[in-house]
């Protein structure tokens, strides 16, 4: 067998909703029940860097997470190879000679090295990150013509919050409305220049894997919140089309009252299943508690918390000002190492630290 390898490294950013997705209508194909918005981290914090390596030595597809070997038989990770492998064109490489015919993909496999520098499965879409930068690397490497709302209806395959993380700034993923999924992609609603006032801020509370994936918790929510279906049909669709506008108009106030209702939303029918799913912990709610007296003695909404299928807060503040005042009073009330376990921060603009 001749011996070359042909390899691809992209870095994906995570994302985070600030309208959250909760629950599925089709689990294989994973189509969701309402539409969401997030917002994509900085590319230079909290992402996913994969390398994708092809030659004809190897004899099956391998993948390692953190430099660990992970499985790749789920079906999560086979939709996506095959989807991207369907779509597969010719490659060729002159200066190394390689010559790849679309056919040939067939028979070729891969081995995927993935990173992420932060915490792998506590609530802050870890997955979101990987199986985009999964998909992405995958389609440049085998020379995918798709534009990136194909490809993220491919990433939605792996999970579903992952077909956000294919663009920068505030993304929209549309729930769809076809049976195959082929209309349930993301958009991108603004670029990341469009609000680049806005510091993100990550108090991770604990970097522990959750109890309940969000996989099993959406089962469950779907199949015995009572609240859900409200939420998903009279709720949601008015709250899209509002955070729509506060984000086209930069309406701070509007978009931190969305956001955090949202996310107090998704946790009361986490808080409706049954049995009860609890996210977050007693360090969570010390956070929002926090933020809304802040806010509230303000007069204005200063910063908007979110939180996700784990106790990490996203804290969004509405200026780099906001942000280093938010990130004294984390440091008072929640001083690192104290039993509040809230031992670190990631922070979304590293100038704040100055
Ligand atoms: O895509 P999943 O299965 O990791 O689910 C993500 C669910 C939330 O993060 C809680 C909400 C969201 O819209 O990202």
């Amino acid at each position: 067998k001749s011996s070359w390898v042909l390899m691809v490294t992209a870095q994906t950013p995570t994302n985070i909703a600030v309208i959250k997705y909760w629950g599925k209508r089709d689990e294989t194909l994973i189509l969701p029940i309402n539409d969401s918005i997030s917002v994509t981290l900085d590319p230079s914090h909290l992402c996913t860097t994969t390398t994708v390596a092809v030659s004809p030595q190897f004899t099956h597809d391998r993948m390692w997470l953190n430099a660990k070997e992970i499985s790749l038989s789920g079906g999560r990770y086979q939709n996506c190879l095959r989807e991207i492998r369907s779509r597969a064109s010719d490659v060729e490489d002159e200066k190394k000679g390689i010559k790849i015919a679309k056919e040939d993909w067939d028979n070729l496999h891969f081995h995927i090295a993935s990173y992420n520098n932060f915490p792998t499965a506590a609530g802050l879409a870890s997955s979101a990150a990987g199986f985009a930068c999964l998909v992405y690397s995958l389609a440049k490497l085998m020379n995918v013509k798709e534009d990136s709302g194909q490809l993220s209806a491919i990433a939605r395959q792996g999970s579903g919050s992952a077909c956000r993380s294919l663009y920068g700034g505030f993304v929209k993923w549309i729930m769809g409305k076809d049976d195959k999924g082929a209309d349930s992609i993301a958009v991108q609603l603004v670029d990341e220049n469009h609000w680049d006032e806005l510091v993100i801020l990550i108090a991770v509370v604990s970097s522990r894997q959750k109890e309940t994936s969000s996989t099993s918790g959406m089962r469950e929510t779907v199949e015995t919140s009572p609240l859900v279906l409200h939420r998903a049909k009279e709720v949601v669709p008015k709250r899209v089309i509002e955070m729509e506008e506060a984000i086209k108009s930069r309406d701070f106030p509007a978009f931190a009252r969305l956001t955090c209702s949202d996310s107090n939303q998704f946790h009361a029918v986490c808080l409706d299943t049954s049995p009860p799913i609890f996210y977050m912990n007693d360090t969570s709610h010390r956070i929002i508690s926090c933020v809304e007296k802040w806010n509230r003695s303000e007069g204005t909404p200063q910063v908007a918390y979110t939180f996700d299928a784990g106790p990490n807060a996203v804290l969004i503040a509405r200026n780099r000002k906001t942000a280093a005042l938010l990130l004294q009073r984390l440091l008072f009330y929640f001083p690192p190492q104290s039993d509040a376990d809230l031992s670190s921060y990631i922070v979304g603009d590293k100038s704040i630290l100055k």
